[in-house]
């Protein structure tokens, strides 16, 4: 174990400084990008070490559901796309949150009617949403909650990695504003149709899609925003951090107010996908070829978080490679997970998070 370690830590470094030569990447500028760098390229050559090894173990059993609906943010392309076929070949129906409808829709519809026209009889409806922006998620739920008395799965797939420091309209860092707050929102917004879709036998479920970068996230308190020293990698760690500890909180509120909703929280693996379009493996597009998850089987741990029977009863659970594994060490920890919860409240200007008051 410690030999492995010891040659990840080294092909970690290895990787990172060829990369970064590679790339013209902006290289990190004080000690602690630097460490944040090797542990990212750490933790991402442990995770594709994984991913081969435990190949076997990432598949789905898809069955049929009609009659369910699900909402996926961000389902127009890379894992989401994956993700959205998967529930079609499920017969459900799915409502797509994405940032232009029609152009999803075509790209959603060329790809469906590719793969063995699965477009017949697919259930599909696409809403406008920035999940970025809150007035943009506000207007969306109000859409969907128009449309629709129950959603049983809610995937809060969208996200960004590595862009360049930005604050939204509102005020918010992009990552924590798009991966984090916009999901976190979304959820509160959504919990009235999730409760009536749930059932103590089959509990509607919400899936967070995290990262194993989770693992190495931290959380500023003090500059949640990162306006000082910002290094695009650890705002990443931090907004999937972030979501794993909400995915906690919330289950466990739902479990001790007996709600038939339960969250999960989950790593994808390593996927070829745009995602990484920031980063210094674009510039070795063969690399990823070689050694990545491709996007459909980046899509199955997430599908089968949404919808395993096995998974009944299990929530508040951190998957990968459709297995039940360990993440950050402040997913054991209540006390972090109800602080950030409070902080986000506070942030959004959330009062009542679970619908617990009667509404006037
Ligand atoms: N790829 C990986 O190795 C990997 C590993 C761990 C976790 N993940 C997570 O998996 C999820 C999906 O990533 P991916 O690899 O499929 O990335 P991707 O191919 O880049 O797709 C990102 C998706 O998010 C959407 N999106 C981004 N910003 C948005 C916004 N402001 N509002 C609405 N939608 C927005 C994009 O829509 P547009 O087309 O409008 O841009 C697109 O559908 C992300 O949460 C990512 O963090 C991926």
């Amino acid at each position: 174990m410690a030999v492995l370690l010891f040659a990840g830590i080294a092909v970690a470094i290895l990787f990172s400084i060829f990369f970064f030569m590679k790339s013209g990447k902006e290289m990190p500028k004080n000690w602690s990008q630097l460490v944040a760098e090797i542990k990212v390229q750490q933790v991402g050559f442990f995770g594709i070490v994984e991913d081969i090894l435990l190949r076997g173990a990432n598949k789905v059993d898809l069955y049929k559901q009609p009659g369910k609906i699900a909402l996926v943010t961000g389902g127009n392309r890379g894992i989401g796309l994956r993700i959205v076929k998967k529930l079609v070949e499920c017969d459900i129906e799915v409502i797509l949150g994405v940032r232009n409808p029609d152009a999803s829709k075509k790209a959603v519809e060329k790809y469906l009617t590719e793969e063995g026209n699965l477009l017949a009889g697919a259930k599909l409806h696409y809403e406008q949403l920035d999940i970025g922006s809150m007035k943009s998620v506000r207007a969306f739920a109000s859409r969907v909650q128009a449309k629709f008395d129950k959603i049983h799965l809610l995937i809060n797939n969208a996200g960004v990695m590595g862009v360049p420091y930005k604050l939204t309209d509102e005020g918010f860092e992009s990552h924590m504003a798009i991966n984090y707050y916009g999901h976190f929102l979304l959820t509160h917004l959504l919990i009235p149709q999730l409760r009536a879709a749930g059932s103590p036998e089959c509990a509607a479920r919400i899936v967070n899609v995290s990262s194993c970068v989770n693992k190495v996230g931290d959380i500023k308190y003090g500059d949640i925003n990162r306006t000082k020293d910002y290094y695009p990698a650890e705002a990443y760690n931090q907004s999937k951090l972030v979501q794993v500890l909400f995915a906690k909180h919330t289950n466990l509120q739902f479990e001790e107010d007996n709600v038939p909703i339960r969250s999960y929280a989950v790593h994808p693996g390593v996927v070829n996908t745009d995602l990484f379009e920031n980063s210094s493996t674009t510039y070795i597009p063969w690399l990823r070829q070689l050694l990545f998850k491709n996007p459909e089987q980046g899509s199955r741990t997430i599908v089968y978080a949404a919808i395993a029977p096995e998974l009944e009863g299990k929530g508040g659970t951190y998957l990968s490679n459709c297995r039940l594994t360990t993440c950050h060490r402040f997913w054991k920890n209540s006390v972090q997970c109800d602080k950030l919860f409070r902080f986000t409240c506070d942030t959004l200007g959330i009062k009542d998070f679970f619908h617990k008051e009667p509404s006037k």
